[in-house]
């Protein structure tokens, strides 16, 4: 099935390698120091016999998606970024519960042809994280021009315990909507004020990739790195574009789901993080193509929207090692929800700009629009009254749990009950409830709309967890 799209193998993002490793003689500790640039280069997307030209990115380290870091439970990184590029940068590790300075706070911008060492301290729950641009007002612009990469937090204790499918049978997919202009260059976001969707879907990077694999198990990372883009996925086998095909999603943003859940279809929002594990075995010499749901919410649809990208599968399995898929993964460590709720934040559109309770992140004065004090647990309640729009909503620094939904789904979907998140997808005239515990650190953080044209529109506000006792 949808074989003729899929033309180009799928780029697998080279590894961060780090450039030395100290060990702190006070502490003990292993510090592992990166470098990391980011440049301006060129990939040759559409066949320049055709008259395309090579596409101009801005990427880390010239790639897009950026080097993979993966990273040890217990060892902490130093990430010196230089911006070779003409435009202001900031670097922010999605999903890591770093200290403010290090958080990539939008206005601490690093002009071009300075460095930043950005610490991390890597102490947190096995997890997908990324790293992307977030840079005040063109963000957009900055991730969508290659901008982004995968950080992918290892626990090998855990990962041995478990025999989940790793090496080369764990790979990350940046899944993310794109647009084109004839000349080959991409249409830039930059005049965008609600959202640039795409008709183009890339996978890393490339258009409409297709994978060999092994009839066996594998992990895939699962990233929404688009600008505007929300996927609601599944599969077919060939021959039966009719008849879903199963899979299992075992970790969410935060890590490991608690338990396994298997479904046929998965929503995936930007900068939302689902790690599944498919199983090939059953489908020994046939394609499975991971496909995209017509007509989902608001997300315009083009001739190949309905295509992501496709698996063809070989004869034989290699290795049959770490092939495992347990039913329980972990024990998710939870807080007790807080019976009243702490703060309600409503998402909605104002005089042509994305506002949250009114405020908007160039609103100086205002916009810390909440004050937990540190190892406090709250309970928010995040409104949508935007009209058709939705809006994927991310808290910095925190893991939280979404513990209710309304006036949409009604439901919270099972894989959302078992998962801790960093960012909920909150559909149009949704209202959802999440809690979290906000600590380890003290500092002020951010929280936003990840529809990043809707984030440079101001749809991003801050919140000040404090040590003070008043
Ligand atoms: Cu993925 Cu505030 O960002
Ligand atoms: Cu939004």
């Amino acid at each position: 099935v949808y074989t003729e799209i899929f033309q180009h193998p799928l780029p697998i993002p080279p590894l961060a390698q780090p450039v030395a490793t100290y060990t702190n003689s006070t502490t003990g500790n292993v510090i592992e120091y990166y470098e990391m640039t980011i440049e301006k280069f060129a990939l040759q997307t559409y066949p320049a016999s055709q008259g395309f030209q090579a596409t101009n990115y801005v990427g880390y380290n010239g790639t897009a998606p950026g080097p993979t870091f993966r990273v040890t439970k217990g060892r902490e990184a130093v990430v010196r970024f230089t911006n070779l590029n003409d435009r202001p940068s900031v670097i922010h590790l999605h999903g890591s519960f770093s200290r403010a300075p290090f958080d990539g706070w939008a206005e601490d911008t690093l002009p071009p042809n300075t460095h930043k060492d950005y610490y991390y301290p890597n102490r947190q729950d096995a997890r997908t994280l990324w790293y992307h641009d977030h840079a005040i007002g063109i963000t957009a612009v900055n991730a969508y021009y290659g901008q982004a990469g995968f950080y992918i937090l290892e626990d090998p204790e855990q990962e041995a315990r478990l025999g989940l499918p790793q090496g080369e049978y764990d790979i990350p997919l940046m899944l993310a909507g794109k647009q084109f202009l004839r000349s080959g260059q991409l249409l830039s976001p930059e005049d965008e004020r609600d959202s640039l969707y795409g008709d183009v879907i890339t996978v890393n990077a490339q258009p409409w990739p297709f994978l060999l694999v092994e009839p066996r198990k594998y992990r895939f990372r699962l990233l929404d790195a688009s600008i505007s883009r929300t996927f609601k996925l599944y599969m077919v086998a060939s021959g039966r574009p009719n008849q879903r095909v199963p899979f299992s999603v075992v970790g969410s943003d935060s890590g490991l789901v608690s338990t396994t859940t298997n479904t046929t279809s998965l929503v995936i929002a930007m900068a939302e993080r689902w790690d599944v594990v498919i199983d090939f075995a059953p489908f020994i010499g046939q394609n499975v193509t991971i496909m995209n749901e017509r007509d989902f919410q608001k997300n315009p649809d083009y001739a190949a929207t309905d295509r992501v990208l496709q698996f063809r599968v070989g004869q034989t399995a290699s290795s049959l090692a770490n092939n495992n898929l347990p039913t329980q993964l972990l024990t998710l460590n939870l807080p007790a929800a807080p019976a009243t709720v702490d703060h309600k934040f409503t998402f909605e559109r104002k005089h042509g700009m994305w506002l949250i309770n009114g405020v908007g992140f160039e609103d100086v004065p205002n916009r810390i629009l909440a004050k937990p004090q540190r190892g406090d647990t709250e309970r928010w309640t995040l409104e949508n009254k935007s009209g058709g729009w939705s809006h994927p909503i991310h808290i910095h620094l925190v893991d939280f749990q979404i513990i209710g939904r309304s006036g949409g789904r009604e439901l919270v979907e099972n894989y959302e009950r078992v998962a801790l998140k960093d960012v909920v997808y909150l559909e149009e005239n949704e209202e959802v409830d999440v809690i979290a515990r906000y600590a380890p650190w003290d500092g002020v953080y951010m929280f936003h709309c990840h529809n990043l044209v809707h984030e440079d529109h101001d749809m991003m506000a801050a919140f000040n967890v404090t040590d003070l006792l008043t």
